[in-house]
């Protein structure tokens, strides 16, 4: 199919509006429109219509069994589609619109093809003014995955996403740069004191914790799935957000992943702190160094980390190696995207001292 590829920047005039107009009806009309949001680009289709949330599975390459989030304009619509609670309310007030994504009991209103037949239904209001300028004009729920081909990097510019999805969708609205850059925290709330965390994003747990007394981390966010865990979220069992080149990550402080990327032969690639980057393009140079943000600038890592790991990727460096977040604050996003692009390879590396003592 042709894919018509429009430019809509804030702010509107008349032939943006015009664009934002057409991409609704072609919605309403069962069409697929790619558009930014303020975590990653979204792929939407009308969320109330199953043959439509067919087309965004065969367009992604994704498995029918891994559902949808349902985007929409106000967080007071998430009624007409799930049963909310005041734990809702105070949520939505706080967080919405934003990067949290909200899962509850669903009802009747959404198909099943959405959910993939769970019970329930994510529900998220975005912020990005493209996003919900959008969903205004569409005039219904819209259901939309990441824009990226399935197991690629979630898309956060206009250039990725017509890498992976140009020729596979109606309509592709560039927005820029998102300004995030990894996809939404998502929570089910399981009682109205207790949520569980099944992704971290820029809405930290240590945010939530301002509205939920209880925030359960499901075992997914922190590790690999073991055999016998049960799928809490069906998006966590699949491989995601994976470079096609290998990544690992580096447990360790400076001087050890120093001496440890002195081993590594010409051809690899690393992602470093701004603080490093001239300083081990010195002392390393047949390594390329790529600078990820400033070490206390999680903020800006998590805006850089898929658009570095679909750069290398073309590149064609051997491997790559990147420092392992931390576990706090949006260190737990980047930790959590990080340990599954590297598909868990971790490198634990000695202490210096431990080193020459043992
Ligand atoms: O930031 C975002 O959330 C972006 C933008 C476009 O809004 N969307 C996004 O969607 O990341 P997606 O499909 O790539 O990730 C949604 C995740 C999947 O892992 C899916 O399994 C999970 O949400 N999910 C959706 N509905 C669910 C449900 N009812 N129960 C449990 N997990 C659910
Ligand atoms: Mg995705």
């Amino acid at each position: 199919m042709k894919t018509e590829i429009l430019t809509v920047h804030t702010p509107f005039r008349e032939e943006e509006i015009e664009a934002l107009d057409r991409a609704g009806a072609c919605l309403r009309a069962g069409g697929l429109v790619i558009f930014p949001t303020e975590t990653v680009y979204g792929l939407g289709a009308d969320a109330t219509d199953a043959e439509a949330a067919h087309r965004i599975y065969e367009a992604k390459g994704r498995p029918s069994d891994n559902p949808l989030i349902v985007h929409v304009a106000e967080p007071s619509d998430a009624e007409k589609y799930t049963i909310t609670t005041p734990l809702y309310e105070r949520l939505a007030s706080r967080f919405m619109p934003g990067p949290l994504t909200v899962i509850m009991p669903c009802r009747e209103s959404i198909p099943r093809a959405v959910t993939a037949g769970l019970s329930t239904v994510a529900i998220r209001c975005p912020a990005h003014p493209v996003a919900h300028a959008l969903l205004c004009k569409a005039g219904i729920p819209i259901a939309a995955p990441s824009a990226n081909l399935s197991g690629s990097p979630s898309p956060t510019r206009a250039d990725h996403v017509i890498e992976d999805m140009d020729g596979r969708v109606d309509m592709i609205l560039d927005g820029g740069e998102c300004e995030i850059g990894l996809e939404s925290t998502i929570i089910k709330i399981d009682s109205e004191d207790t949520v569980t965390l099944l992704r971290p994003g820029a809405i930290t747990v240590e945010m939530l914790a301002d509205v939920v007394p209880h925030i359960e981390i499901a075992d997914a966010v922190l590790s690999a799935m073991s055999e016998n865990t049960p799928v809490l979220s069906p998006g966590m069992k699949y491989r995601h957000y994976a470079p096609k080149t290998p990544l690992y990550l580096l447990d360790g402080h400076r001087d050890a992943c120093l001496a440890y990327l002195r081993t590594r032969p010409q051809g690899s690639a690393v992602l470093c702190y701004d603080e490093d980057l001239s300083s081990y393009q010195t002392l390393l140079p047949k390594i390329v160094f790529f600078s990820f943000g400033a070490l206390a600038d999680e903020g800006t890592q998590a805006h850089r980390l898929f658009t570095l790991l679909r750069e290398i990727d073309k590149r064609g460096f051997s491997d790559i190696y990147a420092p392992l977040p931390r576990k706090s604050g949006l260190g737990l996003a980047l930790y959590n995207r990080m340990i599954r692009a590297a598909a868990h390879q971790i490198i634990h590396l000695e202490e210096k001292e431990e080193v020459e003592n043992g």
